[in-house]
């Protein structure tokens, strides 16, 4: 059995340590609205900023920020930009803090929200996306001039590991069916040990039913019923094209939080990992992603009641339509949005909570 990833224990008066990427783009703003609303509401937690910038070479920064999180074992990120024309050799920040710290579960809920208008109502899916192997294993070269090959990586291991953390997952949520997302008819050698992976792992949890869908059906039904899909786990690359159409689907990369777990880290974002670099610092970036990944690091920390009071108030702000920021059609501010969220925990409950 792979061990599950226990929060780290409070230190001495309560208090919690927490890494702080703020990242690029709309990160910083939305890390800051984050460290204020969690003042506000008295949260024993402390941040510990690291900032990685985007535009060195070195890796000192990446590796600063790894290290950060070795210490503190949890960690909340803004994304980090990736420039497409460095040379291959320049890996992505992001990729090299998952990896390094073996983040291998990417969980995302897509949930159609109240407030939202949406064309698919009552989507509830759970998106668990193998985290760090597949395609992303940075394993490209040019044989001759012309001719690039690009490995994908499937381990048994891996997959092994992955399709439990979706079982267990599926049966601590009180979900009843798990679909793998493949492309085995393709990929016969690598999809096909990703599958036969979850089947065997599936005969273990008798009480959630098993099947498999082929990707390329998989979106297109996604886009047309998408209410048949309960929870779903998928390798690197298709976990992280569904996972963006789920997000689509209940709206958009400003409401959908995203979790990266390993057996001793865990590491919150946005579920899409957007920076939003032409919305940053306008004050009109939806807000609702970070907060909600907030609360997942609060449940994370088994600060509940924490976590309970600030999602309350997120949520209800949701449904206010003359709220909504400019990319769920409306034409609020940010901050409009946090001072409501700060009015709807005034008014509803405790500044200060014992959980
Ligand atoms: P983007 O940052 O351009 O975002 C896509 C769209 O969503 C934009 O229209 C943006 O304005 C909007 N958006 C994102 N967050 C929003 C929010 N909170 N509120 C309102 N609107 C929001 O996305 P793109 O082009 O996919 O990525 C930009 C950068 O991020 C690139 O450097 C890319 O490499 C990096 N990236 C890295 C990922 C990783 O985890 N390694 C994953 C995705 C992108």
């Amino acid at each position: 059995r792979w061990l599950l990833c226990f929060p780290p224990p409070a230190k001495y008066g309560g208090r919690h340590t927490v890494t702080l990427i703020p990242g690029d783009g709309i990160g910083p703003e939305l890390a800051n609205h984050v460290r204020e609303l969690f003042r506000f509401c008295c949260v024993p937690v402390d941040f510990e900023v690291v900032n990685v910038d985007s535009g060195l070479d070195s890796e000192d920064d990446i590796n600063n920020a790894i290290m950060a999180i070795r210490r503190n074992r949890v960690a909340l990120k803004g994304n980090i930009e990736t420039n497409h024309n460095l040379p291959p050799s320049y890996k992505s920040r992001n990729n090299l803090l998952r990896t390094s710290l073996d983040l291998y579960a990417n969980v995302m809920h897509c949930q159609s929200l109240p407030g939202v208008r949406t064309r698919h109502r009552n989507v509830d899916i759970l998106i668990v996306r193998e985290n760090t192997e597949g395609e992303y294993s940075s394993l490209e070269h040019e044989n001759v001039p012309g001719v690039v090959e690009c490995l994908k990586i499937i381990t048994r291991t891996k997959s092994l590991r992955i399709a439990d953390y979706a079982f267990r997952t599926a049966r601590e949520n009180g979900r009843r069916r798990v679909t793998a997302v493949h492309k085995a008819n393709i990929m016969s050698l690598g999809d096909g040990l990703f599958l036969q992976s979850c089947q065997e792992v599936a005969s273990g949890y008798p009480e959630i039913s098993f099947d498999s869908m082929i990707v390329d059906n998989t979106t297109m039904q996604l886009v047309s019923r998408p209410q048949q899909f309960d929870v779903m786990v998928l390798p690197n690359l298709y976990g992280n094209v569904v996972s963006n159409v789920c997000a689509g689907l209940v709206g958009g990369p400003g409401l959908v939080p995203g979790a990266n777990y390993g057996e001793n880290y865990a590491v919150f974002e946005t579920g899409t990992r957007n920076t939003g670099k032409s919305i940053a610092n306008r004050n009109v970036a939806n807000p609702t992603a970070m907060l909600l990944a907030s609360c997942q690091l609060l449940d994370h920390l088994r600060l509940r009641g924490f976590a309970h009071m600030i999602r309350r108030a997120v949520l209800s702000t949701v449904t206010e339509t003359r709220l909504h920021t400019a990319d769920l059609g409306g034409q609020g501010s940010t901050l409009e949005v946090l001072q409501s969220i700060r009015n709807a925990i005034e008014s509803t409950g405790p500044r200060t909570l014992n959980t």
